[in-house]
């Protein structure tokens, strides 16, 4: 900091996303590879929330928590994936410092609310396996529309937060930010009087998502151990199968968000790093559509008279 201030540098106003680097034989094929993650993502949960809202068989709290969380899917894709579509076609990897934290923020709120919903729909599945007489009672309209309402309040507090300690430090570099996405987790690029920053994101982020980790790990717990109580073998079947998506939702994010959050206190190596974001940022995304739509019944349904009552209208 010290250093940054004698010299007296021009500030930085521009950052260079390094991205995949260089390899011009690679970037078309990334290019096409990114693309159509996107365009699948979109409308793979596109297509959820037009089911959900469409089909009245559909409007119970889980899967309203479903809709809400593909609509959170496709504003994250939007932010991230777009501009490196757009910088592994045209080669320009330049960005305005002021658009990253603009892109920063959005990813934190948008990764957050995801991270809260997908802890509502466990509590919601475990109300409904092991309170199921009180679950209607538990679990109404009124209930599920202020989880989601507050996973989106902590998520934006949180944002509001670190962009109050980002704007008391300054961003000195390196000016080439090595990254997918302007994701300041893993990096050391702020200097300023207060280290509160990292400290302050390292803390939160940590105990969010630990909290979350434990509740989703506990609903689960109780879940698992309600359905083995099931004595009839089809009675665990149908238990099992409602949840088992969402199981496996959950897992793979907490598996992602674990590696999100605590891989970046070791200071990997960057290329491992952008692997994994790279998993992180698109295949989750991805994940919910392909599993609801392949696994679940219900979907499966609402998706065949949705598709019959548009060839009735044409015809
Ligand atoms: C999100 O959840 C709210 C509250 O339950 C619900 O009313 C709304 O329809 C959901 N959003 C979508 C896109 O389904």
């Amino acid at each position: 900091y010290k250093l940054w201030r004698l010299q007296n540098q021009t500030p930085i106003v521009e950052l260079i996303l390094v991205g995949f680097g260089n390899g011009p034989e690679l970037q078309p094929l990334l290019f096409l590879l990114f693309l159509v993650i996107y365009l699948a993502a979109v409308a793979g949960n596109l297509l959820i929330v037009v089911l959900v809202v469409a089909d009245r068989h559909l409007h119970t709290p889980m899967y309203y928590f479903l809709a809400n969380l593909s609509a959170v899917e496709i504003c994250y894709v939007s932010t991230t994936l777009p501009r490196l579509i757009g910088s592994l076609a045209t080669g320009d990897r330049t960005i305005s410092l002021q658009n990253c934290y603009v892109q920063f923020h959005f990813c934190v709120i948008l990764s957050t609310t995801q991270c809260h919903l997908l802890t509502a729909m466990c509590i919601d599945r475990y109300l409904a396996i092991c309170h199921p007489l009180r679950y209607p009672a538990l679990m109404n309209g009124r209930v599920c529309c202020h989880m989601v309402a507050w996973a989106w309040i902590i998520a934006i507090s949180y944002s509001i937060m670190l962009e109050m300690l980002i704007l008391q430090l300054t961003f000195c570099g390196p000016k080439e930010f090595d990254h997918l996405v302007c994701d300041f987790a893993p990096t050391n690029s702020f200097c300023g009087e207060s280290k509160t920053l990292s400290i302050g994101t390292n803390y939160v982020s940590i105990i969010l998502t630990l909290s979350n980790f434990l509740l989703s790990l506990a609903s689960y717990a109780c879940i698992l151990i309600s359905i083995l109580r099931i004595r009839s073998s089809t009675g665990r079947q149908k238990a099992f199968s409602t949840c088992s998506s969402h199981l496996i939702v959950v897992s793979v994010f907490n598996v992602c968000i674990i590696i999100n959050y605590v891989v970046p206190v070791f200071r990997p190596p960057p290329l491992q790093y952008k692997i994994l974001s790279v998993f992180y940022g698109s295949l989750i995304p991805l994940i919910n559509p392909v599993l609801y739509s392949l696994r679940n019944k219900e979907v499966n349904q609402a998706l065949r008279t949705t598709i019959e009552k548009l060839a009735a209208f044409r015809h």
